[in-house]
């Protein structure tokens, strides 16, 4: 026998950015009231302007299930992922724009070039040692103290909210950023990589982790509880006492902090 359940429905008012840089001067918002399900997320929402009131809005998603990072915006002020957020805990009524600190190509849209560019900045890419044990390269042993310093890097993924969440990149766009300078620190710490020093060097110039504020921003905003603000000071300690370990000929990191974030 099939039991049908119903849902209540909500009806929230959005309002989302509309901006075309080809023939806007500025952004404006627009307002309409949307019927959705009681389960139904930011997205969902978004969808229900596009079938309706507004067919042409643009805006970015892929997966759906909070793992690609595409759909963030932000909403009320805040940087959310759009498909894992409800709508039912943020309100009746939702303000929705683009991310921060990125060129907006349309509507909800963003470009995400500077905050790739930032990345690429910091030797992002992993160069095995080459004295390294195959089984090494593959594995790093479980109960190796590095192994935890590590564990985090997998949920980064790359929605580019701490990204907009930061005030240092709103004052001095060159800052490298929370992702860049996060993602860093797991190959700064990582022993199978021969390039340690380098990697550290480029991220404690100008631009790097020297400059954070630590207000924490980053850590507020992301979707994955991340503390992009816990790498960088790990990164500005390994930085200070670098000279001193180039000193005593040490040159492997330092052990893992309690949180490897
Ligand atoms: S650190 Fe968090 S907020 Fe920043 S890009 Fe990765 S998942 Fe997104
Ligand atoms: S659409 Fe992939 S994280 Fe939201």
């Amino acid at each position: 026998m099939a039991v049908l359940i119903s849902e209540r429905v909500l009806k929230p008012t959005v309002s989302v950015q509309r901006f075309d840089p080809q023939t806007d001067t500025k952004p404006r918002f627009e307002s309409h009231a949307v019927e959705v399900a009681e389960r139904a997320s930011i997205l969902d929402a978004l969808f229900a302007l596009q079938r309706g009131p507004i067919p042409d809005l643009a805006f970015r998603f892929s997966c759906r299930v909070g793992m690609c990072g595409s759909c963030a915006m932000v909403v009320n002020g805040r940087e959310q992922l759009t498909c894992s957020t409800l709508v039912k805990s943020i309100g009746p009524t939702l303000k929705i724009e683009p991310l921060r600190n990125l060129p907006v190509v349309r509507d909800l849209a963003v470009d995400l070039a500077p905050f790739f560019a930032a990345y690429q900045k910091t030797l992002p890419h992993f160069t095995p040692r080459a004295d390294l044990d195959p089984k090494e390269f593959y594995r790093l042993p479980h109960d190796r103290p590095e192994w935890k310093a590590l564990n985090h890097q997998p949920q980064c993924i790359d929605c580019a909210a701490c990204y907009s969440g930061c005030t240092l990149v709103t004052l001095r766009p060159r800052y490298t950023g929370p992702m860049a300078l996060h993602r860093a620190l797991s190959l700064i710490v990582d022993p199978r990589d021969s390039r340690r020093e380098e990697r550290l060097q480029l991220v404690s110039q100008e631009d790097g982790a020297l400059r954070c504020h630590t207000l924490g921003n980053c850590h507020d905003v992301c979707p994955r509880g991340i503390s992009p603000t816990q790498s960088i000071e790990r990164i500005k300690r390994m930085a200070i006492l670098a000279p001193f370990r180039r000193w005593f000929g040490r040159s492997r990191p330092s052990k893992p902090a309690a949180n490897a974030a």
